[in-house]
């Protein structure tokens, strides 16, 4: 019998645990919070967890100490572009001084200037960037991120990507669930060309990505100037003909295309959402697609048009909430600033923030049964935090709260 972990002096453990599905309208403020937990792990996974009083620790338990402070699933971040070379440091420059991301976009700039560098970059290089990134992730207290490619927007390219991120899977520092993104810009040489830049997502990128077992999941970037919802639905349906399941960019900047074409294909995701009216959203409901919300970049564009997240819970609509990120508009990787920023624009409670960072967003990637809460079978993804009170996880913004991340019972931070 292998050895079992004890994980002792909790003063809150968050457990996530209730219905087998994502949670919706005041399901979200329910976080099954067992006081002076007791939680303990065999074989890298949850055997129980109970208050201290009604437990017998066995005597050969390895012992963590929570030290007073707060235990929760590790976050499930379902929105992220982990793997693409260099920054835009020099384009976060021109917006200080009154550039928009869009004039910067039709310049050339933007995420075509990120697909230029990456192009050029090699795996060794690409996988050593975004290892570092894996580390901001697990020093924000995220264990699983859904990770889309993107910046290649070639045949080679973009398998190059996803192989860095099923690279970046087999270092077993943090859990990845991998996305197709061809459909995420129209490249230099396509200017103009959009049927054919489909043709080859379509015909040549997504026969590949899905051959060799490269990616869950197909993402298109749905923008009436980027990719329309008519081009849009013809890779999401070719996706799903190959078995990919939908998540989709949209509404970002102009309304309710993109939310309809989610409900329509029944897509998993629809994220961004900032421009989607309740029409949309009625659709989205209907549908069961569920929305994820990425304050992160309405906050790094300078924007101060956050998605309605109060009329989506009204709804009942199982809100996700995610980092979203990348190199332009949301250079972030932390759950915890994207948490303070969901309750202080978008009037999230802290509780349902938490709950659209982890069970939430853990059934948006079909892993509701095995990551996102703590219960009795569930592999053991948690996350000490420097909290008294869950509370504080949103309060005290602008830092780093996790003190000890631990990723099927393993201590992956810190190392
Ligand atoms: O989700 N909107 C499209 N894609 C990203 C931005 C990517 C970039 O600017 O490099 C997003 O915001
Ligand atoms: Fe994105």
């Amino acid at each position: 019998m292998p050895n079992c972990i004890a994980v002792l002096n909790a003063r809150q453990i968050l457990t996530l645990s209730g219905p087998p599905r994502p949670r919706i309208g005041l399901e979200m403020r329910e976080l099954a919070i067992v006081e002076d937990g007791v939680m303990l792990i065999r074989a890298g996974r949850i055997e129980s967890i109970s208050r201290r009083s009604e437990i017998q620790i066995p005597s050969d338990a390895d012992i963590i100490d929570a030290e007073s402070r707060i235990v929760l699933p590790g976050f499930v971040d379902a929105h992220t572009h982990p793997v693409f070379a260099g920054t835009r440091a020099d384009e976060y420059e021109q917006r200080t001084e009154g550039a928009t991301y869009a004039q910067i976009a039709a310049a050339g700039g933007g995420i075509r200037s990120t697909v230029r560098r990456t192009r050029q970059s090699g795996e060794i290089d690409l996988l050593e960037s975004a290892s570092r990134y894996a580390e901001w992730f697990l020093r924000g207290g995220t264990t699983a991120i859904e990770a889309k490619s993107g910046y290649g927007l070639s045949l080679e390219a973009e398998l190059k990507i996803l192989r860095v991120i099923r690279d970046l899977a087999a270092q077993r520092r943090l859990r990845y669930v991998p996305t197709f993104l061809g459909a995420h810009e129209i490249p230099d040489e396509y200017r103009g060309r959009i049927d054919d830049y489909i043709a080859l997502v379509i015909h040549e990128m997504l026969p590949r990505v899905v051959a060799e077992g490269l990616a869950e999941y197909c993402d298109v970037f749905c923008e009436p100037n980027v990719f329309p919802p008519d081009q849009a639905r013809l890779v999401l349906q070719a996706a799903r003909d190959l078995g990919l399941g939908l998540r989709l960019h949209a509404d970002q900047f102009t309304p309710d295309a993109g939310a309809h074409l989610a409900a329509e294909l029944g897509a998993a995701t629809a994220d961004h959402l900032e421009a989607t009216t309740l029409d949309g959203l009625k659709a989205l409901q209907a549908a069961h697609v569920q929305p994820v919300l990425l304050p992160a970049s309405v906050y790094n564009l300078g924007s101060t048009h956050y998605p309605a997240a109060r009329q989506m819970i009204s709804l009942g609509l199982p809100v996700v909430l995610a980092t979203d990120f990348n190199p332009g508009s949301s250079p972030t990787a932390s759950m915890p600033m994207a948490l303070s920023l969901a309750c202080t624009h978008m009037k999230m409670t802290p509780a349902e923030a938490i709950c659209a960072a982890t069970i939430n967003a853990a059934y948006s990637l079909r892993r509701g049964d095995r990551i996102g809460s703590l219960e009795p079978g569930k592999f053991a993804d948690f996350v000490i935090h420097d909290c008294f009170d869950y509370r504080e996880l949103p309060y005290f913004f602008g830092r780093e709260p996790a003190r000890a991340v631990y990723i099927g019972g393993v201590c992956v931070y810190p190392q």
